[in-house]
């Protein structure tokens, strides 16, 4: 008999979570991020039951598109990218929903007319005056969007209707454009309508983590600077930065990772367990854990940059960071960044983390890694457990996703000699549902008004102040970022950072 997957969404256990009526307006539909994941995660949504038939999606950009030009480039997005079957009356009543305003981000009559699509919306289909706005733009167009909606009286909610505003990172590109970008937010949603995406907190294996940690007695009591002696949170990719120079140059892997995604792995491992998973209580131990974290006191000897350069990779010859199309040759950005956190509190003082993410490593990986110190003692002989390493609580999070506890174990035969064995637990091998993509859980969170997977600007800026000396310092060498063949593990400065301290890397 099956038993039920606790980690699925509630929806499929209890009473469904079906959003109410509303439409959802998207701001940069013709990115890469629109095509590849948010209009099949729609479509996901809509093909699981989870949208209601009064549900609109409506496009603007700068493009000469009518509606019917719109609805193809969704329908060729879903096709292309949805994770559920295609099932023509699903697309039918989705598309039915479908509408297109073409007009700049600056341009006063645009905005009415997006106003009048959503009012007539409200009558034709039943969206019920709900509407979010989902900001996949460049954070430098958000003042011309934030201000349109609220001169254009789209802000506006009461208790019958709501506004909500999604903005994806990067936020800011440092604590103070963070600031002034929350400010500029502020101006016209308060800060329970706005909705910042960090899709790493919507896949399910980083809700495993509170799952693992605070559903079981076995992990807990270990979990602390008594029994772990360093963490290695690791997040490669092996593609390179494809055809997002645009975006990538001058942001780089710290920013447009570990401030977000790794920053928040990091608080989720590390933090006091919630009194409840209610949104404000997650984020106050989160905020918790990441005002007593701090970057290293010596910012040369715990930080690394690496930058990728042409080798063959993965069977193929790749070229490096600066053949790519439209970085300029002068370019100092990194593709590679490790950087050491320290958080000063009771159950973590002692224990470094470690941070380290990076484009074109050997292969694509993101796991978080406990490193348990040695037995006080051992009472073989030397070369009994000569290959014995360190015991290790390993969570992997994409691919292959599942845990792995690591520890020593007698070698058959009859001398005594210990060796490092595995232990493995493998979503795939647990659980027959596949899980939902990131996007999906987190759109559907939007519809639904409900926050806890959602960081809060306090989180952003926290965020920002430990990276802050780091990209400050780096910016101050005026030196580009180490070299390393791609393909492989990132630059030997990121290797020696680690050994100074008397630790390896992993090799997932
Ligand atoms: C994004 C980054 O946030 O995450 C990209 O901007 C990165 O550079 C992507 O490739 C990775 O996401 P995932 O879900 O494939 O791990």
């Amino acid at each position: 008999m099956s038993r039920p997957n606790p980690l699925r969404d509630p929806q499929d256990r209890r009473i469904p979570r079906i959003a109410g009526p509303c439409a959802l307006v998207m701001f940069g539909v013709t990115g890469d991020l629109a095509s590849k994941k948010l209009m099949p995660a729609i479509y996901d949504l809509a093909n699981r039951g989870l949208l209601p038939p009064g549900f609109a999606l409506v496009g603007f950009a700068r493009r000469d598109w009518d509606t019917e030009d719109f609805a193809e480039v969704v329908h060729n997005a879903v096709k292309a990218n949805a994770r559920t079957p295609f099932r023509e009356e699903v697309w039918k009543q989705l598309s039915d929903g479908i509408r297109f305003v073409a007009g700049e981000l600056d341009d006063d009559a645009a905005f009415d007319r997006l106003k009048q699509t959503i009012d007539e919306l409200d009558e034709s289909r039943g969206t019920g005056g709900n509407h979010a706005f989902y900001l996949s733009i460049p954070p430098g167009l958000f003042p011309n969007v934030v201000g349109q909606l609220r001169s254009h009286g789209m802000a506006e909610q009461d208790h019958d209707r709501w506004s909500r505003v999604v903005i994806e990172k990067p936020f800011g590109h440092d604590l103070k454009s963070a600031q002034e970008l929350n400010d500029i937010v502020s101006t016209a949603f308060p800060a329970s309508s706005v909705f910042r995406i960090d899709h790493y907190l919507g896949k399910e294996t980083v809700q495993n983590l509170l799952a693992l940690r605070f559903a079981n007695q076995l992990f807990e009591p270990v979990w602390n600077n008594n029994y772990v002696d360093h963490v290695q949170i690791t997040m490669a990719e092996d593609i390179g930065i494809g055809g997002r120079a645009g975006y990538y140059d001058g942001i780089g892997a710290a920013r447009d990772v570990i401030q977000n995604h790794l920053l928040q792995l990091l608080a989720l491992t590390a933090m006091e367990e919630p009194t409840s998973f209610e949104a404000s209580q997650l984020r106050a131990e989160k905020q918790k854990v990441l005002a007593a974290a701090r970057p290293p006191r010596d910012l040369g000897l715990h930080t690394a940059r690496g930058r990728y350069t042409a080798a063959w990779a993965g069977g193929e010859k790749v070229g490096g960071y600066l053949d790519e199309p439209r970085i300029p040759a002068d370019s100092t950005t990194e593709t590679y960044a490790a950087i050491r956190v320290d958080i000063d509190n009771r159950r973590w003082a002692g224990v470094p983390f470690y941070l380290r993410a990076g484009k074109r490593m050997p292969r694509r990986v993101t796991e978080i890694a406990l490193g348990f110190k040695q037995a006080p003692h051992l009472p073989f002989d030397e070369t009994d457990t000569a290959e014995l390493g360190y015991n290790a609580l390993v969570m992997r999070i994409q691919p292959d996703e599942g845990v792995t506890l690591r520890f020593g174990a007698k070698v058959p035969g009859t001398q005594m000699e210990i060796r490092e064995v595995n232990m493995d637990f493998a979503y795939g091998g647990s659980f027959t549902e596949s899980s939902p993509e990131a996007y999906e859980r987190l759109i559907l969170d939007v519809l639904l008004g409900d926050p806890p997977l959602f960081p809060q600007h306090e989180e952003v800026e926290l965020s920002w102040r430990i990276l802050d000396p780091i990209l400050d310092y780096w910016a101050s060498l005026g030196t580009p970022p180490d070299d390393y063949e791609a393909g492989t593990w990132g630059p030997k400065s990121a290797d020696e950072m680690l050994a100074r301290d008397g630790f390896a890397w992993r090799r997932p």
